[in-house]
């Protein structure tokens, strides 16, 4: 058993900016990571990092912007925090080397980006994520901060006391807290259709125009965004594709024209020049000769594990950052730039915090707390685990010490795969690939109530499935079908709480688009979905958004 102060889960860029600031705040820090830190998925951004550097531009215009972007489902303390802190995080990030690409008199260049007031998108041609997380890595090898690499997480090591606030976590090895607001789900408008491979928002930043099979500029022409057209925020571009191509005038059937010509060989090769080789590659298309193919492809998570501005979640011990986080900055929709400083903004918080930092007392409180309201759903759905709920240590609030946990933990987990690699069962890919499709059928960018219903009906039988698979190679090294077979069970309940809350949540707010209900219900659904599991048992519930820290957001019509 290794035991470390602080021990960091993933090393994408919220794991190294974590990392980083717990160890400068003195702790014993290790990080444990699936994959060599560099290889993390944040090296498939490509656009950029807001922040408001520009004397024109403010924290106060980047806090609204996101507000607004979010159709009002934000948490303004979050948001605030965010805004405030970005500026900061983009100049440490220039000190530690960052190669941004530059203005002529040498100023970090900012480009627009969807939704965005002020052009507040720095950027490192079109490939900042790769560049960030070497920039970090370096930092984390010069640090000299311990790398558990190739090490794959089975589960937490948490007390099982009935409340959940009262457990603690003492290590990795059910985690019960709620997963928020995770029907909220991004597509972003410009994927490569073979592939779903990114074409950055970078490239209608730079002045990029969609066409449709009539060589429309739908955006203004058919009048889905007649101020800001190509950078309406990525909620409303990517429904108008989709209508463009439903209503018979994509290319195809299929897809719609991003074309950059027209802004020279010098300015994309400058700016944009990893976006020719990606048109190239996947689809033999030259940008600088001819229009790209692109389509809407599912590319954020919205929601994710409830915490606070320090990165807190409700169990002790237990700090979430990055996308995996739900602080909630974003709301119901993200604007494009806001990923990356979100990572280093709340992934140094929660590093300090958790390394015992001293900082400001959080706004947002956690948990199934007095503000709670009990949420429902229809009758006959049936959700939930149906393997028999874990057994936890220290149910009954009895105290147990931090090694009892973890042992226990481990126990647990050794018998689960020793099951999944001596037992003869079905391969997981059977189960995985019903939840794709059915997914990817009934619950995408247009929603209606018998797809979500169906959807849950065939997450629920994929659970049934689920009880009989076992690990094709019985390998005790290296074994990555063990490791999908496990990640496979993680999977049902992430696909069973996005449908679950797009199920309930009757309204149409940023991404989620609901046939039955055509407009937003700010006095119904003006707040959280929450979904916690207790041993295998789902339960729904809500709680409210805050619209006010240092200033006040009151929700307007949306429209760009
Ligand atoms: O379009 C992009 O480059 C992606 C940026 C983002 O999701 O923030």
């Amino acid at each position: 058993m290794h035991e470390h102060d602080v021990l960091v889960v993933g090393a994408g860029g919220a794991g190294l900016r974590a990392a980083i600031e717990a160890h400068e705040e003195g702790a014993d820090v290790a990080m444990v990571t699936k994959l060599h830190p560099v290889r993390s998925h944040t090296g498939a951004a490509e656009g950029g990092i807001n922040a408001a550097l520009h004397p024109e531009d403010s924290w106060e215009l980047h806090a609204y912007d996101t507000m607004k972007g979010s159709d009002y489902l934000a948490d303004a303390p979050a948001v605030e925090t965010f805004a405030k802190d970005a500026p900061d995080e983009v100049i440490q990030l220039e000190h530690w080397g960052m190669p941004f690409s530059r203005e002529e008199d040498g100023t970090v260049s900012q480009r627009p980006f969807g939704g965005l007031s002020h052009p507040r998108t720095t950027y490192a041609g079109a490939e900042t994520g790769h560049h960030l997380l070497h920039t970090m890595y370096e930092q984390v090898v010069k640090r000299g901060i311990t790398v558990y690499e190739e090490w794959y997480v089975l589960d937490l090591a948490v007390t099982d006391h009935d409340d959940v606030e009262d457990r603690e976590c003492h290590g990795v090895v059910a985690y019960d807290i709620a997963l928020e607001d995770m029907e909220f789900v991004q597509f972003h408008p410009t994927t490569l259709p073979s592939t779903g491979v990114l074409i950055s928002e970078g490239v209608r930043g730079e002045g990029g125009i969609l066409y449709n099979e009539d060589e429309e500029r739908f955006m203004f022409e058919r009048g889905y965004a007649n101020n800001e057209g190509e950078l309406a925020s990525r909620d409303v571009v990517s429904r108008a594709e989709l209508t463009e191509v439903n209503s018979g005038r994509g290319i195809e059937d299929e897809y719609v024209h991003l074309d950059m010509r027209h802004l020279g060989e010098e300015r994309i090769l400058d700016r944009l020049e990893n976006i020719l080789h990606l048109a190239e590659d996947f689809e033999g298309v030259d940008g600088l000769d001819e229009p790209m193919p692109v389509k809407p492809g599912q590319h954020y998570q919205m929601g994710g594990v409830e915490c606070d501005e320090n990165g807190h979640t409700c169990i002790d011990g237990l700090y979430a950052a990055g996308e995996t986080a739900c602080v909630s900055l974003h709301g119901s929709n993200r604007l494009g730039g806001n990923a990356l400083p979100e990572l280093l903004v709340f992934g140094a918080r929660a590093g300090k915090h958790a390394a015992g930092g001293d900082m400001k007392h959080a706004e947002i409180s956690t948990g199934p707390g007095a503000e709670s309201e009990a949420g429902e759903l229809d009758d006959g759905i049936r959700i939930g685990a149906i393997e028999s709920g874990s057994e936890g240590v220290a149910a009954d609030g009895a105290a147990v010490d931090a090694q009892t946990v973890v042992e226990a933990e481990v126990q647990r987990q050794r018998d689960r795969v020793e099951r999944l690699l001596e037992e003869d069962g079905i391969n997981h890919a059977h189960v995985r690939d019903d939840i794709q499709e059915t997914m990817t059928a009934n619950v995408n960018v247009f929603r209606r109530e018998e797809t979500l219903k169906r959807a849950l009906e065939d997450i629920h039988e994929a659970r049934e499935r689920y009880q009989h698979v076992s690990a094709s190679d019985p390998s005790r090294t290296y074994n990555t079908d063990l490791i999908h077979t496990i990640e496979t069970r993680n999977v049902l309940d992430v696909a069973e709480a996005i449908a679950v809350g797009a199920l309930a949540r009757k309204e149409f707010r940023g991404a989620h688009w609901r046939e039955q209900y055509q407009y937003r219900d700010d006095e119904e659904w003006l707040k959280h979905t929450m979904l916690a599991w207790n041993d295998g048992n789902p339960r729904l519930y809500y709680k409210p958004v805050l619209l006010e820290a240092e200033k006040e957001y009151e929700p307007k019509e949306r429209s760009y």
